[in-house]
């Protein structure tokens, strides 16, 4: 089936690949030329495991193309999928500009029935705002649907998600979208969920606040572990072993990151308030992330007394292991923190180097290898739970350190080895 996306991003792309992987002709749309130009080189700009072998495979196959010419788009494809960016406005509110726009454009180019699929995370009733859209631009009495399909694709884990989704949910106002979107997932072995349009949308926001609650939720009891000398990990884990809560996303830290969970649980608040309802317990699930990088710093602030002049390592500054993406990452509020009372930051991580140096420039230093970034500092501080550092010779750190200061905000270390090996060790609710 002829497939179109319209969006080149973590999701567009992934989702284009994986069409393509189950049999589809995809084609990718991108207004971004250099993007698009890129794409068809073979450069994927930026890392998710896996995802470059399968877009030169798929593109090799023939089922995988890119271009700016979204009238070609619209027109070969009875299914446009829509996945560009909704990012959050200072506000909160989610930046449903490039929808509009897009929705504008395929309107203006459409020749005959298609699907307009909404794979962005967006707010419920941008499917009425979508259809209204086209209504206005379309150029005559063209039949057209929209539709939402969200997407739960894991940074890290994409592809996989992709392809093993635990469920597809169809958001359709008709048996003819329906039965097109049945035909896109056909060869995925997953349970599709038909619901309305809201009902999908909503599906979408309430998963990712659902599952960012269940971290602020450990991350509050990992403060009154400390309180309590009790041990966060084993708390959680008990907690984790009854079936009707699960093990996952109770892993207490120094809070979650990434482009999803702050944005989704933000625009989820919003839209809540904007219908009349003031979602006070998701304001409580961002305050508690807020709260946990608080209390983290405090405890870099324990440890060393004065920060000003001391060298700081830091080891992760990816939001989460396995990809290089930095937005909300728990680095950046600790970094900012700790260059405005005067520490020296050393950075070390396998992936968001680039990216962290587009950022922060000279302000920091940076290394390629973990015991040079902790030559002569006074304190490490892991942020993010890379398999490197849980794998580092911890004597051999500790010799290439001024003092052997740890504090762990991802809980990586068993303290006893750590602190048995003569490091002073602060971590997150344990004893
Ligand atoms: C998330 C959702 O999992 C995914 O379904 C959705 O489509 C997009 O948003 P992602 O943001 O890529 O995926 O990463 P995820 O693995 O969910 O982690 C998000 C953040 O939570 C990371 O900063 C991670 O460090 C943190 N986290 C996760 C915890 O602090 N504790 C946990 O137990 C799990």
């Amino acid at each position: 089936m002829n497939i179109t996306i319209v969006g080149t991003g973590y999701v567009g792309l992934v989702t284009g690949a994986c069409f393509a992987k189950i049999g589809h002709n995809c084609l990718c749309i991108d207004n971004d030329q250099s993007k698009i130009s890129s794409l068809q080189a073979g450069e994927i700009p930026f890392y998710e495991p896996g995802l470059s072998e399968l877009v030169t495979e798929m593109c090799t196959a023939g089922r995988l193309t890119f271009s700016t010419d979204s009238a070609e788009g619209v027109q070969r494809s009875p299914v446009i999928f829509i996945a560009v960016g909704t990012p959050a406005t200072p506000s909160g509110k989610a930046d449903l500009s490039y929808i509009e726009q897009v929705a504008r454009t395929i309107a203006q180019s459409m020749n005959e029935y298609k699907v307009v699929v909404e794979k962005s995370t967006v707010p419920v009733q941008t499917g009425e705002r979508v259809r209204m859209t086209i209504d206005r631009h379309i150029s005559s009495e063209i039949p057209f649907d929209v539709a939402s399909n969200p997407e739960f694709l894991r940074e890290g884990s994409a592809i996989e998600d992709a392809l093993h989704p635990d469920r597809i949910v169809l958001g359709v106002e008709s048996e003819r979208a329906e039965s097109l979107l049945r035909e896109v997932y056909a060869p995925l072995d997953a349970p599709i969920l038909v619901t309305n349009i809201g009902s999908a949308e909503i599906i979408k926001h309430a998963s990712n606040s659902f599952l960012a609650m269940k971290i602020s939720y450990a991350n509050a009891l990992s403060q009154i572990c400390e309180l309590a000398n009790a041990d966060i990990d084993e708390v959680a884990r008990g907690v984790g072993l009854d079936r009707r809560i699960g093990e996952n996303f109770l892993r207490a830290g120094v809070g979650y990151g990434g482009s999803c969970f702050p944005k989704d649980v933000d625009a989820f608040c919003d839209i809540a308030s904007e219908l009349g309802y003031e979602f006070r317990l998701l304001q409580e699930v961002q305050a508690i992330n807020r709260e946990q990088r608080r209390y983290f710093l405090r405890k870099i602030e324990d440890a060393l007394w004065i920060v000003k002049e001391k060298t700081v390592t830091i080891f992760g500054l990816s939001f989460k292991p396995n990809t290089d993406d930095l937005r909300q990452a728990p680095s950046l509020d600790v970094i900012e923190w700790l260059l405005e009372h005067g520490a020296k930051v050393h950075a070390h991580d396998p992936k968001a180097i680039p990216a962290m140096r587009k950022l922060y420039g000279d302000r920091i230093r940076y290394f390629e290898d973990p015991y040079e970034a902790a030559q002569d500092a006074d304190c490490v501080a892991i942020l993010t739970e890379w398999q490197i550092y849980g794998d580092l010779d911890l004597t051999r750190l500790k010799d290439s350190m001024k003092q052997a200061v740890m504090v762990d905000g991802r809980n990586l270390f068993d303290p006893q080895e750590v602190i048995g090996l003569g490091f002073e060790y602060k971590s997150i609710g344990r004893r």
